[in-house]
């Protein structure tokens, strides 16, 4: 007969050794998962990674950064592409609209990010009134871009009416992502954030903007909320990634607003964002108890002082 401490004892041994079955073969699957995935092999992401991306069939996963310590914490976790948004001025500034930032606040905020990557591709938005005059000046816009931040590219948002401009930018040696569907810099000729080129007509000239921006030299496109079967003929048809927001599943990528898919801001949620973590919750919860223990004099204590 055994006694109760033996049956214990065999019990927490038939554990262990359940959970070290389960962690080997974790383990083994997650090898064979990332054996053929072409990020696995890479030190460093470029343009030319996210093309052999999309030959093999390898999801590219995108978020915007605008700070040196969100760069750093989502390039070690491993995102492929960092987007300096020109949501900056929405997340960072509190603007209303992406329409105020300008060129030396988006440099700012670029050149923050790139300090804190090793890995990721790192991309810039030209801010609206950066690039819209001429190709002379986007081209300027997007060198200032490249000296003064250490970033890897621009992206710019339009179709026909910036071919020019990413001729000039592309032919100088700077990888151009471009943008279509909502494009919020021309919030206020939309009037709405409603779901763009539902209609035929202009999912016809998005498509065909896509070519053109394809043709010019753009590296890689954004498809900003827009029909999946569009965004999926649309990835079909073109060589270079397509990468989507709102855009559904049939893309070669995603990309979110990092501070969205946190949740720091709990009441903005639209259909195509999955909230990833509760980040406001979590950081008014520990606000609230910093505060509680520096009213009641709990902080700091012995072990905290000098
Ligand atoms: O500025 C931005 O964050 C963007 C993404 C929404 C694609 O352009």
């Amino acid at each position: 007969m055994m006694n109760i401490s033996t049956v214990a004892f065999l019990l927490v041994e038939i554990i262990c050794i359940l959970q070290k079955m389960r962690n080997d073969l974790c383990e083994t699957i997650n090898d064979v998962w990332f054996m053929d995935k072409i990020t696995a092999t890479v030190k460093k992401i470029t343009t030319h990674t996210l093309r052999q991306m999309k030959a093999a069939g390898e999801k590219i996963s995108m978020l915007t950064a605008y700070d040196y310590t969100m760069a750093r914490l989502l390039d070690e976790a491993g995102v492929d592409v960092l987007l300096v948004g020109d949501s900056a001025a929405n997340v960072m500034a509190g603007y209303e609209t992406t329409l105020p930032i300008t060129l030396d606040q988006m440099i700012y905020h670029a050149a923050s990010v790139v300090r804190g990557v090793k890995r990721s591709l790192v991309i810039v938005d030209l801010p609206f009134g950066s690039y819209q005059e001429d190709a002379r000046q986007a081209l300027h816009s997007a060198v200032r871009i490249m000296k003064e931040t250490g970033a890897h590219g621009i992206k710019l948002e339009g179709g026909e009416p910036v071919i020019e401009a990413v001729r000039r930018i592309v032919t100088s040696g700077i990888p151009v992502m471009g943008h279509l569907g909502l494009t919020p810099q021309s919030i206020y000729q939309f009037g709405t954030y409603a779901v763009r080129a539902a209609e035929e007509q202009e999912a016809n000239r998005l498509l065909r903007d896509a070519h053109l921006l394809e043709e010019a030299g753009c590296f890689a496109l954004v498809l900003e909320k827009i029909p999946a079967q569009l965004a999926r003929k649309v990835t079909e048809e073109l060589s270079i990634p397509v990468i989507g927001i709102g855009a559904g599943r049939y893309v070669d990528g995603q990309v979110l607003v990092v501070h969205d898919m946190l949740g720091m801001n709990a009441s903005f949620k639209p259909r195509f964002l999955r909230q990833y973590a509760r980040l406001q919750s979590i950081i008014q919860e520990a606000v609230r108890h910093y505060v509680a223990d520096v009213k009641a004099e709990q902080f700091p204590d012995e072990s905290e002082q000098y």
